[in-house]
């Protein structure tokens, strides 16, 4: 059974490792040629359970995990600019065990139907060229292309991806 809810202080630690292990298995399959190691171990470095926790304190941030079957399976986390109606999507991610089975695509439809109950007006995100399988979720999604930013951070290319909101 799938569920999906927002993350609590209680699931830090076991959230924080689902993410650390989704990071390292996409870098080895799809960005160890593109995206430098030292760039990886910063964001897993980002994503340690202090800095969930600290996350969960600020009211307008937001995280949702997707459990199956009471496993955490994936989580989406996101920042609602102050009051100016953008939403910054600052990761998702999708265990390699629980991949393949629509559990990205329901975080990110999630993700969008709680910025458009929060009246916002476009999420935004960036990915890189080589994540094929984030670039068709988002797609798929209704996100779309908007910029492409060359040498942008560790000196590789990142692609701005949006979707522009109807609030509720
Ligand atoms: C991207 C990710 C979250 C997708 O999660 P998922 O649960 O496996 O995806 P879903 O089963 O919901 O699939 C939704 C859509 O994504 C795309 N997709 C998912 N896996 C794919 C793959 N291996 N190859 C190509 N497209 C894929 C497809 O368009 C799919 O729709 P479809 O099933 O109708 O074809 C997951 O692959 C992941 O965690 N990747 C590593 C982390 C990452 O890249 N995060 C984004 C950083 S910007």
């Amino acid at each position: 059974m799938v569920s999906v809810r927002k993350m609590q202080s209680s699931d830090v630690e076991q959230a924080s490792k689902i993410t650390r292990e989704t990071m390292l298995d996409c870098w080895e399959r799809y960005e160890k040629n593109y995206y430098p190691k030292r760039a990886l171990d910063f964001d897993i470095s980002m994503h340690s359970p202090e800095h969930y926790r600290d996350f969960l304190k600020v009211e307008t941030n937001f995280t949702f995990i997707v459990e199956e079957n009471s496993e955490i399976a994936g989580i989406v986390q996101a920042v609602i600019v102050g009051e100016s109606g953008l939403v910054r999507l600052n990761w998702i991610g999708v265990h390699p065990a629980h991949q393949n089975k629509g559990l990205g695509r329901t975080l990110l439809e999630k993700a969008i139907a709680y910025s458009s109950e929060k009246s916002c007006h476009k999420i935004t995100l960036y990915t890189l060229p080589v994540l094929i399988p984030a670039l068709n979720l988002y797609l798929k999604c209704g996100f779309v292309p908007e910029a492409y930013l060359r040498k942008e951070w560790w000196g590789v290319d990142f692609i701005k991806m949006s979707k522009w909101l109807q609030s509720v």
